[in-house]
């Protein structure tokens, strides 16, 4: 089904790229790693729809040269822009009649979404590692390319790596791996025939081990916690059985996991065909495994349904957290499924109270103007938690059956495209009359208001019991059964505590410093530092030591500078270097702004 797009009214801001340039469809990339002067040395074989002037994005990117590949002894003449310190600097040259250029290049040991660590830094200690994460504007520190999800290519890599590593590629295999003759170095191979935005190109190298969860799924990490990640992801086939009820045939082949060393910054990224996860959510009681349902979900909402620039992330994120909701439910059942996404809910009023508490109401908009500004900085769970809420509000209008058939509808009429807000809000209109006006539509998307009226309300036995809990303060025996996720609302909705003793009977009782959980301490510690408790500063230090996940990291620090703490500094000053560019950035400015 084909389905008429609506344009964009302004160009997309994080990007050189406009819609009359030429267009990369195709990539080959050669991708050398040097951990030695942690670099990566490239050349990019891009191939583009027709010739003309284009203008790529890059950042830091040390360019040797660029030429036609026809015509390989004639360089082609580039303009490097100057350095814009969010967007990276413009390269500017004319493609040839050829459709086809190669860019010989080298990434800077400062790229913004690059991780280099030593082996000292790595679960296992032996062997050096290296990560990209590329989302939202970081490819372009290791690519040049347009770095907009509106222009999507295929590719071919192969990473030149040594032989002691394993280099993979979220992309499937295509040529495996190849020894080097008299040489230290392997080759490994793959190809991704679909076009994908560059958001999602992602490469890992590192000592990296692999056990299969079912004919198509496997999961790969450094061999000491292989074993528990297998345990702990182990429901992962079933979820995608359940996927492909809701959305349709899984459209990329394979589905692996890499579970990532620590300092990855993010609770899970949907690198197609292996998505990449923090080794925070091995807890042993599968509640990080909805971050894996997750990170699947976005398989179709994300990967094959995209948003167009990132002004429209809550398409992606809200029918992602959506689609979420209906796999957890259909696993763990209504209850658990509800009190997720009550601790989804209480993260939401957290960020939204920052916003108003910082003048930048225009957040709460689900399709904010994000001109002049970088879209890491402003990440927050309000694409999130407040788009979900709108799906599953148009769900309660309409009916579950009717919204099921929508979905499907949905993912058909944009497979592979990257779609916008307003064409989002038109395709509503169309197929699910009645369900709500265009006028309530657009101020779900466009208007600062936190939580539109007519919001339907998700409440559960579960979550009710640990929302009253909490009311009060009060501390039950059945606490002692809870899992990680009740602990997380419980303690976020007591806000702060004005009685230390209380705190500290309550982490007796329950050991919340020690779980085993990195949510329930990240959430206990966080809760302690902004109820005035100094007590727990060794631990608190302990933990930024040892991850770098962004969601745990920024809170804490921003606590501790709220609370006064000027220890923060101390612990800053010995994390950083283990933390990612991108997670050091955000907490350079969250202690230094
Ligand atoms: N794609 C996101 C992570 C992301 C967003 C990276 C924006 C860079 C910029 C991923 O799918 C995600 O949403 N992760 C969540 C998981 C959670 C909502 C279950 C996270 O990391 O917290
Ligand atoms: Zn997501």
């Amino acid at each position: 089904m084909a389905y008429a797009l609506i344009p964009r009214s302004r160009p997309d801001p994080h990007t050189h790229y406009r819609p009359q340039h030429p267009q990369i469809i195709d990539l080959v990339w050669k991708v050398s790693v040097d951990f030695g002067r942690t670099v990566l040395r490239c050349e990019a074989t891009l191939s583009f729809n027709k010739p003309g002037i284009v203008v790529l994005d890059t950042r830091d990117l040390v360019v040797a040269t660029v030429f036609d590949d026809l015509d390989c002894d004639k360089p082609i003449e580039y303009v490097l822009g100057g350095r814009h310190p969010i967007f990276g600097s413009s390269l500017t040259f004319r493609v040839p009649l050829s459709c086809r250029v190669i860019i010989v290049y080298e990434t800077s040991p400062e790229a913004s979404g690059v991780q280099w660590l030593a082996p000292e830094q790595t679960g296992g200690k032996q062997y050096p590692f290296m990560f990209t994460q590329a989302q939202s504007i970081h490819a372009r520190s290791f690519l040049p390319c347009q770095d907009t999800p509106a222009v999507r290519f295929t590719n071919s890599t192969i990473l030149d790596v040594p032989k002691y590593v394993r280099g993979l590629m979220a992309a499937p295999e295509h040529g495996g791996r190849k020894d080097l003759p008299c040489s230290t170095r392997v080759t490994e191979e793959f190809k991704t025939p679909y076009p994908i935005p560059s958001y999602l190109l992602a490469t890992a190298v590192g000592d990296l081990h692999s056990e299969a969860l079912s004919g198509r799924t496997r999961v790969w990490t450094e061999k000491h916690i292989l074993e528990a990640a297998c345990d702990e992801f182990a429901e992962t086939p079933d979820m995608m059985h359940i996927a492909e009820g809701l959305f349709g045939p899984y459209p990329w082949g394979r589905y692996d996991l890499l579970v990532m060393p620590a300092s990855f910054p993010y609770g899970g990224m949907e690198n197609p065909c292996l998505s990449f996860l923090t080794p925070s959510l091995i807890a042993g009681d599968k509640s990080g495994a909805h971050v894996v349902a997750h990170e699947l979900m976005h398989s179709w909402t994300g990967n094959l349904v995209t948003n167009e620039s990132w002004e429209d992330f809550s398409l992606n994120e809200g029918w992602t957290v959506y689609a979420e909701y209906r796999i957890v439910e259909m696993i763990w059942g209504t209850d658990m499924a509800k009190l997720s996404f009550g601790l989804l809910q209480r993260e939401f009023e957290r960020d939204v109270a920052l916003f108003i508490s910082k003048g930048q109401e225009f957040l709460l908009a689900l399709c904010p103007n994000l001109e002049g500004i970088d879209p890491d900085e402003v990440f927050s769970r309000i694409p999130y938690y407040k788009s979900a809420l709108l799906l599953h509000t148009l769900e309660q209008r309409v009916g579950r059956p009717r919204f099921d058939v929508f979905i499907k509808k949905y993912m058909d009429a944009f497979r592979f495209s990257s779609i916008n807000c307003a064409t989002f809000i038109q395709f509503v209109m169309q197929y699910l009359p009645g369900a709500m006006s265009q006028k309530e539509l657009e101020v779900w998307f466009y208007e600062p208001i936190a939580i539109p009226e007519g919001a339907v309300t998700l409440s559960s036995p579960m979550l009710d019991d640990v929302l009253s809990a909490a009311k009060d303060r009060r501390i039950l025996g059945r606490m002692a059964n809870w899992n990680s996720i009740q602990w997380g609302v419980y303690l976020e909705a007591c806000q702060v505590s004005p009685e230390i003793a209380w705190i500290v009977v309550l982490d007796e009782l329950y050991k919340l410093s020690q779980s085993p959980s990195t949510d329930v301490r990240f959430a206990f510690l966080l809760f302690a530092i902004e109820s005035g408790v100094t007590g727990y500063a060794k631990d608190v230090e302990a933990f930024l030591m040892t991850q770098g996940r962004l969601k745990y990291v920024r809170p804490l620090y921003r606590a501790m500078r709220d609370a006064g703490w000027t220890y923060a500094l101390t612990i800053y000053e010995k994390a950083r270097p283990g933390y990612h560019p991108i997670a050091q950035h955000a907490v350079d400015l969250v202690l230094f702004d």
